[in-house]
């Protein structure tokens, strides 16, 4: 998700709203303007106490072009891939 206004949008509330991942794996992906991932995280962790929440990876989108490895030495880090 991308931040907006220092916040995750709207459409992850509704879909944190209609699908309860409580009991289930979150693993938070976003991209921001500057401000990092400003409090999301927690927020998350608000909306869902009962998820596991792995270590998530932020980009800034100055950096978009250049993500490539640094996304699959994430996806490498939390056993996403072989
Ligand atoms: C309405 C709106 C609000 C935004 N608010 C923030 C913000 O508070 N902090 C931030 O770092 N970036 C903010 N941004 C920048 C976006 O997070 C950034 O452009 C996006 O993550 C990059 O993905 P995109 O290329 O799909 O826009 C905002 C962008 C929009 C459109």
């Amino acid at each position: 998700y991308p931040i907006w206004w220092y916040q995750m949008p709207m459409a992850m509330y509704s879909f944190f709203d209609k699908f309860d991942c409580n009991g289930k794996t979150v693993i938070p992906f976003s991209t921001h303007g500057g401000s990092g991932w400003s409090g999301t995280l927690e927020d998350i962790r608000g909306l869902v106490p009962d998820a596991t929440m792995v270590d998530g990876y932020s980009i800034s989108r100055n950096n978009t072009a250049t993500s490539r490895n640094g996304i699959l030495n994430w996806l490498q880090e939390i056993g996403m891939t072989e």
